[in-house]
């Protein structure tokens, strides 16, 4: 049920300087999603009554990606005035002016978080009554986050930034995580009282907590339970450390639903990946987007999945696939590549070193060994040669190749498209189909076999060729 008493305010509108990238900081991808995506989930958890994203810098791009996320979300810019406390304070004007309720703020990179702590963060703050209450965190190293100093009673005092921490405020373990809960009124009326008068010039949502506290206002400070959970992404090293843990999350959940994970540490699937109980994953195997994988299927060792969806009881090895769609039983690889828009069909095979572009193979269709297919249809139970190319290409424009059901197509042939082979019609190793093939026939156009006796002898004369060819014939010879 909605919570008519909470808005959450998401912080999106900062530069993310210590990514050195074009990309804004949220939109980094994590197990999938962008950063904010994870952020914007959690908080929709909660069902607030405002769910407002405030952003600035790349303004068109991080607005696009968070209604993608949420189309429901409230976006706000911010104004030229830098920092977390203005970014909160042009979120605040959005709300209805009378707004009076629990105004949770987090951060869209800290993408850990999880709905369990924010609502116990925001049910410990209702019970106590308080005009905030922050996350913090215990961690063996501060360095780089704002730092929780509390008074000689051990209660919240206020929040000091890296950047004007004294030195022994440095030594500080108990962080902030940037993520809070106030009063509404009160932090309307205490922003209004944030300067950007320090380090960084800028309005700190954190002085927020100290202002409160010197009015004699109940505040608190929370330690999570496990640091990680509200790990901010500053940089790609923090980038990197946030993903290994996410997906060691995300493989133990599938472990606990059924799914074998052989190598769990080589094993990285994201958050918008489904499986089926009795899936086998093998190690180094990646699953992206929206990859489902059915009942049984065996996936690995070594494979990458992106947007696939693969039948029961299937079996892809060393494969390389994007948009695809792998039949109930169908077995690809090993080394195979199928590009998006290839259907196997039940029972299909794709073997080794197959590439697969816009093409559907009917149910129990092969393509064995060696071949390119690209824009093309293979009916039910037909078998493609061993090094078959389709020449779907002719410079400028694409064409189809259709070959029928039960066909049986001879090694090393080349499909000049746009070409037909009918139902049950057979070709011969090598041919380069160039016209259409009736249903029933065998097509051949390989010149007749020619041999020029005694030729080596005759034009390699002193080669190890010339000397094998001379001890055979004599050998022939000499029985003869
Ligand atoms: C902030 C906190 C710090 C805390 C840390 C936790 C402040 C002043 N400091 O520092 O105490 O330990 O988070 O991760 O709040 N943002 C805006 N507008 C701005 C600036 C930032 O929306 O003008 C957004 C950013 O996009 C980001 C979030 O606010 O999502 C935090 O900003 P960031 O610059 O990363 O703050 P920290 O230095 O990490
Ligand atoms: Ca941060």
């Amino acid at each position: 049920m909605t919570d008519s008493r909470l808005a959450i305010v998401v912080l999106a509108a900062g530069q993310g300087t210590r990514m050195k990238s074009q990309t804004p900081k949220v939109l980094h991808g994590l197990a999938g999603i962008p950063l904010i995506g994870h952020v914007l989930s959690t908080a929709r958890a909660l069902d607030p009554a405002h769910l407002i994203t405030v952003v600035r810098h790349d303004r068109d791009r991080v607005a696009a990606a968070v209604l993608e996320c949420d189309g429901a979300c409230t976006i706000v810019d911010q104004d030229e005035i830098p920092g977390t406390g203005r970014a909160a304070e042009v979120a605040l004007d959005a709300l209805p002016h009378d707004f009076d309720g629990d105004v949770l703020v987090v951060s869209g990179d800290v993408p850990l978080l999880d709905a369990a702590t924010l609502s116990e963060l925001l049910t410990e703050h209702r019970a106590r009554g308080a005009a905030a209450t922050l996350l913090s965190a215990v961690l063996d190293d501060g360095t780089g986050y704002g730092r929780v100093v509390r008074d000689a009673e051990g209660g919240l005092d206020r929040i000091v930034e890296q950047k004007d921490a004294s030195e022994a405020e440095q030594a500080i373990t108990e962080i902030n995580s940037g993520t809070y809960v106030f009063h509404a009124p009160s932090l309307r009326a205490k922003l209004a009282l944030v300067s950007t008068d320090n380090a960084q010039q800028e309005k700190y949502l954190t002085d927020v907590v100290g202002l409160l506290r010197g009015d004699g206002m109940p505040v608190a400070a929370l330690p999570v339970r496990e640091g990680w959970l509200v790990a901010g992404v500053n940089d790609r090293v923090q980038l990197a450390d946030a993903a290994l843990r996410l997906n060691q999350l995300i493989v133990r959940g599938w472990q606990l639903a059924g799914v074998t994970v052989v190598d769990p540490a080589s094993t990285w699937i994201d958050r918008t990946v489904t499986l089926d109980e009795d899936v086998e994953l093998r190690p180094g195997t990646q699953l992206h987007g929206a990859t489902t994988i059915a009942r049984g299927a065996i996936v690995g060792p070594d494979t990458t999945l992106t947007d696939c969806e693969v039948g029961q009881g299937a079996r892809v090895s060393r494969t390389d696939a994007t948009l695809a769609v792998i039949g109930e039983r169908a077995s690809i690889g090993p080394f195979a590549y199928l590009r998006p828009g290839t259907i196997v069909g039940e029972d299909g095979k794709v073997g080794t070193f197959v590439e697969t572009k816009n093409s559907t193979l009917g149910r129990g269709a092969k393509v064995p060994h060696l071949s390119y297919v690209g824009d093309t249809t293979v009916g039910d139970g037909t078998n493609i040669g061993a090094g078959t190319i389709t020449a779907n290409y002719d410079g400028v424009n694409k064409h189809r190749t259709e070959v029928g059901a039960h066909a049986r197509t001879g090694s090393h042939n080349v499909f000049v498209a746009p070409v037909r082979i009918g139902d049950g019609a057979y070709t011969g190793a090598g041919t380069v189909v160039r016209k259409d093939v009736p249903a029933g026939a065998l097509a051949v156009n390989v010149a007749p076999q020619r041999n020029v006796e005694r030729w080596v002898a005759a034009n390699r004369p002193g080669t190890a060729a010339a000397e094998a060819a001379a001890a055979a014939n004599e050998g022939s010879e000499g029985t003869a």
